[in-house]
């Protein structure tokens, strides 16, 4: 049966310094990763024939660097829009729109960034992708955390408003693969 694989982009220089949002380059340690994926993949992907799927935000793309596989990139797959609060850190953000980060606290999954967007927003964009998912070829993904936390949901059949308490780590590949009894998950961390 087909599979997908999905990764997150490597640490990026935002993540080293706990910004969120932006347009960074990978640090050294998100290369490095970059640098091992082709060998961390091969295994799992064998010789079947995938296509890559990254989002238009450079981390993403960089990760995809080495990997030789037929490319896509998607707008739908950039990272959920954090408006006003892109670029600064959960500590700025608390500090400068208090009353913002206890709403988001109490309701990650609707709270919507001012001229951004929520999880919501980001499950609603994301069906165009998802139906092209669905279409059964075999897709490797490289995308940003909140995005994943979305497709993964779904693909695991998980309500998609759990999709913001879903784990997916950096570094680590997660192959998923449906079954007629429900979704089989591998994951692969790669050793950096
Ligand atoms: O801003 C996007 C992050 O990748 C997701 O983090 O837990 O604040 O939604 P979050």
């Amino acid at each position: 049966p087909r599979s997908i694989w999905l990764s997150r982009h490597g640490e990026s220089q935002y993540n080293v310094e706990g910004k969120i949002g932006g347009d960074a380059d990978l640090s050294v340690r998100g290369y490095a990763y970059a640098q091992a994926l082709p060998e961390l993949v091969a295994k799992s992907v064998g010789d079947a024939e995938i296509t890559l799927w990254t989002s238009t935000m450079k981390r993403t793309i960089q990760t995809a660097h080495h990997l030789k596989y037929p490319k896509k990139q998607w707008k739908a797959l950039d990272e959920l829009d954090a408006g006003v609060c892109d670029g600064l850190t959960y500590e700025e953000i608390e500090e400068k729109y208090p009353v913002d980060f206890r709403a988001r606290d109490d309701d990650k999954y609707n709270y919507r960034y001012h001229g951004g967007e929520s999880y919501r927003d980001v499950v609603t964009r994301l069906e165009p992708i998802i139906m092209e998912m669905e279409r059964g070829e075999n897709i490797m993904v490289v995308t940003h955390q909140a995005v994943l936390r979305c497709i993964y949901a779904y693909f695991m059949n998980v309500p998609q408003d759990q999709s913001p308490w879903m784990e997916i780590p950096l570094h680590t590949v997660i192959k998923l693969t449906p079954r007629a009894y429900g979704t089989q998950e591998e994951r692969f961390k790669a050793d950096i």
